[in-house]
């Protein structure tokens, strides 16, 4: 049974969902998003509960060429802000992130990086990928 109050189990548990309210915002467009429950009936791009999901679900355009399986590194943003309320990057994501251009300490794929909901996220979406979102636009 779901526990109102709790904002999580754990962090780094994949399964974990929030259990309140918490917003991302995306850079640098500072389009701000109110994330919560996750549907687990729902369609989901990435694993469920993702920064890639949450965006997916509010119109916010991430690259995720690989269809959210950790097989690229197109979902590459930065976790500006909150990063301590996400679970830990698999192996698997660390080595996809090695191939990702601009990598920096907060770097994550999108489609993997599950908040907790205790904290608000500032994600910034890298220049290469906004380039991608606006020739795909045409
Ligand atoms: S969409 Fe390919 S790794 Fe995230």
């Amino acid at each position: 049974m779901k526990q109102p109050d709790s904002p999580l189990s754990t962090p780094a548990d994949s399964e974990a969902v929030p259990a309140s309210k918490f917003k991302i915002t995306f850079r640098p467009g500072e389009d701000t998003i109110e994330a919560g429950e996750v549907d687990p009936t729902g369609h989901h791009e990435g694993e469920p509960g993702s920064i890639l999901d949450w965006a997916d679900q509010h119109d916010i355009e991430i690259e995720h060429a690989c269809g959210g399986f950790a097989a690229c590194s197109t979902c590459h943003v930065i976790v500006r802000e909150g990063l301590d309320s996400c679970n830990e990057a698999s192996e698997e994501e660390e080595d996809m992130l090695d191939e990702a251009p601009g990598l920096t300490l907060q770097s994550r794929l999108a489609c993997q990086c599950i908040p907790d909901g205790s904290q608000d996220l500032v994600v910034e979406i890298p220049a290469w990928n906004r380039n991608l979102v606006k020739e795909g636009a045409h």
